[in-house]
């Protein structure tokens, strides 16, 4: 009798926990992730299958995702997500090997540079070991090799190789006519990233030139020149990629405009957080309420969104964290905000804001 009360009131407490989750994939995770940590179903999990150094700061991460992830193109990202100490992270990170990789082997690489006081980057460097389980969301983002065979420029600074290495090897693998060209702006030679893949690359594929510009090395530093474009052959013609730092991403942009290329036609992405507007601390944050979840709190100062709601104990779908991926996209019922990245003050209806990147002006009511 007592064996059955017992088995009856589990039963009901398991009842309860799913009702009071959204996503009961949250609720039996833990579960059986301490059986096989390959069973989790909230995201893809992904084996750590080799770690390679490739400069003093970088590594390329191999791993292996559960069959049914559902794979990629050339130049896009996905979400990682790690357990550090209790708390589960995500952070966005390009794909740079080919998609060709996952087709024939079930394999893909992730480059990652180590970035100062970077939580999840240094745990990844300094504690993710091969055998390990990571997760992984699916891929996303329209960095993409063009249909059109047009000639290609790339221009990547540092880490912003990464997407570009994907590009690279497929658009080799698939005999792209090209001709396509890589400026690649690095400190000094030893922070070239995929350093053999560029080379191999070069060897085997005729229709690509390579030129590495060193930053660093000389007396004065060296940044993008007008005269590193103007020796791009038909460069108005040319499908143009952007990939790296914003200072460079700037230069290249205002250099490539003034040869008369649009800046709506250039192709760009950057994973280092842009410089935030100055914005007056006096008229933001206030009373936020996450209508879904049933909670107002208050907030104060430059604190955003996403911030706000995981102070509150919330767990908002995020990745990247600063502008970039759309991940924590939600709709904004009432109330004004203010976007960190421009200044710009929305107006004070409904509409879709990036949690990320969105103060609070007054009261602000969210569907989260
Ligand atoms: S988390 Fe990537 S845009 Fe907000």
């Amino acid at each position: 009798m007592l064996a059955k009360i017992t088995q009856s009131k589990t039963l009901h407490w398991l009842g309860r926990q799913l009702l009071n989750r959204e996503d009961p994939r949250a609720f039996f995770d833990p579960l059986t992730t301490a059986i096989n940590p390959m069973w989790v179903q909230q995201y893809t999990p992904a084996r750590v299958e080799r770690i390679t150094a490739e400069t003093q700061d970088t590594k390329t991460f191999e791993l292996r995702p559960a069959n049914r992830w559902g794979g990629f193109k050339a130049g896009q990202h996905l979400n990682v997500n790690v357990e550090i100490n209790g708390t589960r992270r995500t952070r966005t990170f390009s794909l740079s090997s080919s998609p060709a990789l996952w087709e024939s082997q079930g394999l893909i690489t992730l480059t990652i540079k180590r970035l100062p006081g970077g939580l999840v980057t240094n745990w990844l460097h300094d504690d993710l070991k091969a055998g390990d389980v990571i997760g992984l969301t699916e891929a996303f983002g329209d960095f993409l090799i063009p249909e059109e065979k047009k000639p290609v420029l790339f221009i990547a600074g540092g880490s912003g190789i990464t997407p570009i290495l994907s590009q690279l090897d497929t658009m080799a693998l698939e005999h792209y006519p090209g001709p396509v060209t890589l400026l690649y702006y690095v400190r000094t030679q030893s922070d070239v990233i995929g350093e053999e893949k560029l080379s191999a690359l070069r060897s085997r594929y005729p229709a690509f030139s390579l030129n590495i510009i060193t930053t660093h090395e000389g007396s004065a530093p060296r940044y993008l020149k007008g005269e590193d474009l103007d020796s791009i052959p038909g460069l108005t013609g040319c499908e143009i990629f952007l990939c790296g730092p914003k200072g460079l991403m700037d230069l290249a942009t205002e250099q490539l405009c003034q040869r008369g290329i649009n800046e709506d036609e250039l192709h760009s992405t950057f994973f280092a957080p842009p410089a935030p507007a100055k914005l007056a601390t006096n008229d933001i944050g206030g009373e936020v309420t996450f209508s879904t979840s049933n909670l107002t709190v208050d907030s104060k100062g430059d604190a955003n969104l996403l911030e706000i709601a995981e102070a509150a104990g919330l767990s908002p779908q995020h990745g990247c964290r600063m502008g970039i991926c759309h991940q924590c996209s939600c709709t904004k019922t009432s109330g004004t905000v203010v976007n960190r990245l421009t200044g710009q003050v929305s107006g004070p209806g409904s509409e879709s804001v990036q949690l990320c990147i969105s103060i609070p002006q007054g009261p602000v009511a969210l569907e989260a």
